[in-house]
């Protein structure tokens, strides 16, 4: 029988603690100062301006040397164009946008993959090395000092990434909008990686529990009963917490995409979104003492069916960020276009969020404008034109829109070529 975690500390890293950790590197001489000057209205952002691979995806190696603003790769298909910018959004997250584990990630026959970026802000440098040992603990780097454990930098740099998968965010499951509420999470306040792993491990646990015990198809006695208390209360206490700041995502959230979702397709239904939570429809408050009382009230009422069924059905893991177009849900009637323009929608409104932080994220779209139309291509490049750095992939020079002027390599058989 699985017993209780012990109750461990929060995680570290938060903003605060972030931006700590930035003010204690070594200030840059020379030249670093003086083109933190000459930037000054640029001078408190993140950019990327070295990123140095190393078998990582196709690439034995690979050196790049970035700027803020616009920087474009172009090249055919299959040539490692979305390898750089997934190595990028990489040392943002930890985690790819297009493979579920890490395996993926090291290139063909080699043991690891080592991801370099050196990061700018202000005056000050940092450069993060991660590697990544599939199977086993991934290390991290700053400034060649190993990190205790990578997550405690996780947030030094903060990117939006929109990429063809992100229609899924639209049309997939409510797992994959989940998915994109905790990341945002995760990249506003670092410390919600931790409450998401808690919850995660005490679902896992929970749902064990529930399992073996629908598995001996007789009433569960006392000890089983007692145990599953002790999960219902973890499960509201890291619950109550996930689901309380989802809740307040989706608030902060819903003008900033309704707003960027009417920008890039003016004239058609309005979208909306609104969180539905298994507590039921009514209005739910943020304070999370209230909502660990009620999912604890809910887990109590369900209690009997999920000894049946053997899984938890009540908590954040089985809740749903709702999208609309004018009257429909935008899941099963939203047309192709629609759905591409949401989920862009979507991401742009979580680069104003975090642009609203403070530092502007760096953002990274990859093989967007050759599915739009011509309007809104023109729209997104006016959009994305006064971020601090915005890295574009396209196969042809014509799909970058004429608007999003800045640097441009070629990127051919493993090449990166400046043009
Ligand atoms: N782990 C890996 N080891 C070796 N090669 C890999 C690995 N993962 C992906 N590749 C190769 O990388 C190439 C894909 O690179 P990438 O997705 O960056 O292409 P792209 O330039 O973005 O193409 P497109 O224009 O079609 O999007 C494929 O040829 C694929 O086989
Ligand atoms: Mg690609």
């Amino acid at each position: 029988m699985p017993t209780p975690p012990e109750r461990r500390p929060a995680p570290p890293t938060t903003h605060t603690t972030l931006r700590r950790l930035w003010t204690r590197l070594p200030r840059m001489g020379g030249r670093g100062v003086l083109k933190a000057t000459t930037e000054a209205l640029r001078s408190c952002l993140v950019h990327v301006a070295h990123l140095s691979l190393q078998d990582f995806r196709s690439y034995p190696a690979a050196e790049v040397a970035l700027e803020p603003g616009v920087t474009a790769f172009v090249g055919p298909n299959g040539q490692g164009k979305t390898n750089l910018v997934e190595a990028i959004g990489y040392v943002a997250s930890h985690g790819s946008h297009r493979a579920a584990t890490d395996a993926p990630l090291v290139r063909h026959g080699a043991p690891r993959a080592i991801v370099r970026a050196g990061l700018v802000k202000d005056d000050r440098k940092a450069l993060i090395e991660l590697e990544i040992n599939p199977g086993k603990a991934n290390r991290a780097r700053l400034n060649r000092s190993p990190v205790p454990r990578p997550r405690e930098i996780l947030g030094m740099l903060r990117t939006v990434l929109f990429a063809p998968e992100d229609l899924s965010l639209v049309k997939g499951d409510p797992g994959e909008r989940r998915r994109f509420m905790d990341e945002l999470l995760t990249a506003r306040a670092p410390r919600f990686a931790g409450v998401r792993s808690d919850y995660d491990r005490v679902l896992k646990q929970r749902n064990a529990l529930l399992k073996s015990a629908a598995a001996h198809r007789r009433s569960p006695g006392p000890e089983v009963l007692a145990t599953l208390d002790v999960w219902d209360s973890h499960l509201a206490r890291t619950g109550s917490e996930l689901l309380a700041a989802r809740l307040e995502l989706v608030e902060a959230l819903r003008p900033l995409a309704v707003r960027a979702y009417a920008t890039l397709a003016p004239g058609g239904d309005a979208a909306d979104l609104h969180y539905k939570s298994s507590l039921g429809d009514g209005e739910l408050s943020t304070d999370r003492g209230k909502l660990a009382d009620q999912l604890l009230a809910a887990l109590g009422e369900s209690r009997k069916q999920e000894l049946d069924r053997g899984v938890s059905l009540v908590g954040p893991h089985r809740d749903e960020l709702v999208l609309r177009l004018g009257e429909f849900p935008a899941r099963g009637y939203a047309s192709h276009g629609e759905s591409w323009s949401f989920a862009l929608g979507l991401r742009l409104a979580a680069f104003d969020l975090l642009r609203a932080d403070g530092d502007d994220p760096v953002l990274i779209l990859d093989d967007v404008f050759a599915e739009l139309d011509t309007g809104r291509r023109s729209r997104l490049a006016e959009t994305v034109a006064a971020a601090e750095q915005v890295l574009i992939t396209a196969a042809v020079p014509a799909d970058v829109p004429a608007e999003l002027t800045g640097a441009s390599y070629t990127v051919s058989d493993g090449q990166i070529v400046r043009d």
